[in-house]
């Protein structure tokens, strides 16, 4: 296993450019797919869930190639099977988007059970519930997920919750179905509105991403030869500005969104941190002293449940108690135990971690449980005076691109080491 050795209790200082959306770039890659040729996709991260999701293009006979400089080449020429095979795809939650894609071109296909972060039960019912409505028959079985369908006829489907990978899938099945397929109650995050811009520019006819209602009209085919760029992650943005101030630094995040930064933003200058949006950047300083704030994570524009440990690591330093009370994932807290280990002082009262407050940061050795877990044990070692050691980050290798290299040019005393006894 990998880790990294950070020296943390210096400010974090200069500029930072954020990578392209993972969960963006999860669903567009598999999307790319319905083209029947050849795409270019721009600003995608290289992460090991994108090498991943390349990894299921290669092996259902299309190509999924790396150019350098963020850009991917897709070719669907000879995309030859609907069945993902591919061990590898079931470390990943998004490869439940290959479903809806191969259901959608082939009237048939099967994926691994989906893996991903343990956070929670991560079902399945409502991308099921999704699929189902537009004619497929869903089955699942032996590690399998599969659905078949004669023709997929556009419906409409209400989802019970505002699910982002249900919301995306189903876009995904209805861009060929007959008629239109309407969503109501979608997810409304900014990787769902780039994946219908990306469909949209392949020549599918989907309306209101975004909104409360999506309206999908079936066309006969999409076109390839398009040049596609993603947007920034939100979540990678936000990690780094809540480092920043974690560390009492001062860091411009670059080629970022900032109306898709607003929750955390805000939140961090109720806390007191000093924020300022530019065009596409964000700068982050030191304000007056952090002070207690209380967050719930929500859907899209709420707070993101992916930036709710990272927060809590800030939080542990802030004058009195602070709750983050999450709306997503029951299992979003795995991160506690190893944060309390630098003596951040949480503790977990149902759905909410209750942050006491007042804490200064030890350096600590701990373990990461799943991404964003991750995440927030890095931003706790960079502000614990003294050396931590954070073990097991391949996770972190799952959603962040090159991280230990971007925190090192912001002045983070960071190195990979690989554990004792690896090979
Ligand atoms: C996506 O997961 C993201 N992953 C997650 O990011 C993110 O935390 C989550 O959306 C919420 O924003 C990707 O995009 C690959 P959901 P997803 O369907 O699609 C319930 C990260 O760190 N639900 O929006 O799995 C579910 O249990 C990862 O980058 C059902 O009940 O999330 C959860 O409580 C972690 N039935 C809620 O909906 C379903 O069929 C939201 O889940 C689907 C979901």
């Amino acid at each position: 296993m990998a880790g990294f050795v950070i020296k943390g209790g210096a400010p974090l200082k200069g500029e930072v450019r954020v990578s392209g959306a993972k969960n963006a770039a999860l669903a567009i890659i598999p999307a790319a797919l319905m083209c029947g040729g050849k795409v270019v996709l721009e600003n995608i991260p290289r992460i090991r869930d994108v090498e991943i999701a390349a990894g299921i293009v290669n092996s259902l006979g299309a190509k999924a190639r790396f150019d350098g400089g963020g850009r991917m080449s897709v070719d669907s020429s000879g995309l030859c099977e609907d069945a993902v095979r591919w061990s590898e795809a079931g470390k990943m939650r998004a490869s439940y988007y290959f479903l809806g894609a191969l259901t959608a071109l082939f009237g048939k296909a099967s994926i691994p059970v989906p893996g991903g972060c343990k956070i929670g039960p991560r079902p399945l019912d409502l991308h099921v519930k999704g699929l189902g409505t537009l004619g497929a028959k869903v089955t699942q079985g032996d590690g399998f997920i599969s659905a078949a369908a004669e023709r997929l006829v556009g419906s409409n489907v209400y989802l019970d919750i505002m699910s982002v990978g249900a919301t995306i899938n189903i876009m995904i099945a209805a861009v060929f179905a007959e008629g239109t397929t309407t969503i109501e109650n979608p997810a409304k995050e900014p990787h769902v509105v780039d994946t219908a811009n990306f469909l949209s520019a392949m020549g599918a006819d989907i309306k209101g991403a975004g909104t409360d209602l999506i309206k999908v009209r079936g066309v006969s085919r999409l076109h390839d030869g398009v040049t596609y760029s993603i947007i920034p992650d939100q979540v990678e943005a936000g990690t780094f500005m809540t480092a920043a101030a974690a560390t009492h630094g001062e860091v411009v995040v670059r080629e970022v969104i900032p109306k898709h930064m607003e929750s955390l933003s805000a939140k961090l200058m109720e806390a007191g941190v000093e924020v300022e949006a530019g065009d596409d950047s964000i700068r982050v300083a030191p304000g007056r002293a952090l002070q207690a704030i209380h967050i719930k994570t929500s859907p899209y524009p709420g707070f993101p449940t992916d930036l709710h440990p990272q927060m809590s690591a800030l939080l542990a330093a802030a004058e009195g108690r602070s709750t983050i009370t999450e709306g997503i994932w029951e299992k979003r807290f795995q991160y506690v135990r190893e944060l309390n280990r630098m003596e951040a002082g949480i503790s977990v009262e149902g759905s909410m971690a209750v942050i006491r407050g007042g804490a200064k940061l030890a350096a600590a050795n701990v373990a990461v449980h799943d991404l964003r877990a991750g995440a927030a044990l890095i931003i706790g070692a960079l502000a614990a005076k003294g050396v931590s050691r954070v073990r097991g980050v391949e996770p972190i290798d799952r959603g962040y691109e090159g991280i230990e290299t971007k925190l090192a040019a912001l002045g983070a005393d960071i190195e990979r080491v690989r554990d004792k006894g690896d090979k």
